[in-house]
């Protein structure tokens, strides 16, 4: 049987690369964005590369509950069962003091941490007719150092970080793999938009592969690039106001 799965975000960047991954393995793969030619684009794409399996375009916005809700009726219709879930749909805005937008928080909220907490229970029951479902959901390394103008992205990661941690203790027992992904830089749209130096920055079809294989292989969590992650990891041993002090001298002037 084909093994189907629901990818969020899947028109750019790691969403992208994932719904190509997952296609070349074979899978049916439901590829949810907003942007119905970027959709179109991944599905040609696919095609032109000879994948075995198969990529739906839908096009929804997932912050938008209502929408969501007539979508899940549509796809209990398409498929029996998802057996992965990949929530990866993000978005990162940048602040600045004395004047920044409230706006911009609650837009980074309402993306990377709102549209995940409402979405989830909506896909339970069909995670729940797959015979070993998995539920991954994309985060990111930022969180684990105070990043400069990051207040809005930082914190919405530290608190999709937490819900997936959380929610897995909640879900223990139910035979559902919760896999949290953080990763560091991969060269996206969205990092192409930044003007600072990215260290360690993957491709997206490499972050994809490397995605696909922790969750395959069962990862509670997956933190990578290993270099980016014991970089941070050394810093977050310095004494609290030296760790401050490194942070503030990371600040462009
Ligand atoms: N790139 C990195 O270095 C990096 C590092 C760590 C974590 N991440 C995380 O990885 C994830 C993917 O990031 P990316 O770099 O691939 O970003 P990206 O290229 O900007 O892609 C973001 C995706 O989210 C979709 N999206 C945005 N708003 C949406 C909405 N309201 N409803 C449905 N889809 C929506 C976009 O499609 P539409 O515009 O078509 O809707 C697009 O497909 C994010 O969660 C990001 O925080 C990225």
């Amino acid at each position: 049987m084909q093994s189907i799965c629901l990818i969020t975000g899947a028109s750019s960047g790691l969403g992208r690369a994932l719904a190509l991954e997952y296609a070349a393995q074979g899978w049916k793969v439901l590829a949810v964005a907003r942007n119905v030619e970027r959709l179109a684009d991944l599905v040609k794409s696919s095609v032109d590369a000879n994948s075995q399996g198969q990529i739906v375009p839908i096009s929804l916005d997932v912050t938008d509950s209502k929408a969501v809700d007539t979508y899940m009726q549509q796809i209990g219709a398409l498929v029996p069962q998802l057996d992965l879930v990949l929530l990866n749909a993000g978005t990162c805005e940048y602040v600045d003091l004395p004047d920044w937008p409230l706006d911009a928080f609650n837009r980074t909220f309402a993306l990377n941490f709102h549209a995940v907490a409402m979405m989830v229970p909506k896909l339970l029951p069909l995670l729940q007719q797959a015979k070993a479902p998995k539920l991954a959901i994309v985060s990111s390394l930022a969180h684990y150092f105070p990043f400069t103008r990051a207040e809005a992205y930082g914190a919405s990661k530290a608190a999709l970080s937490y819900f997936t941690d959380s929610l897995r203790v909640d879900l223990a027992g139910s035979g559902l793999q919760v896999t949290l992904i953080e990763p560091g830089f991969i060269d996206t749209p969205l990092t192409q938009a930044n003007d600072f130096t990215m260290p360690f920055m993957l491709k997206a079809d490499d972050a994809a592969k490397r995605i696909a294989k922790a969750i395959d292989g069962g990862a509670l969590r997956f933190r990578f690039p290993k270099r980016l992650v014991f970089s941070l990891s050394l810093l977050n041993l310095l004494p609290y106001n030296l760790r401050q002090r490194v942070a503030a001298g990371m600040k462009q002037q």
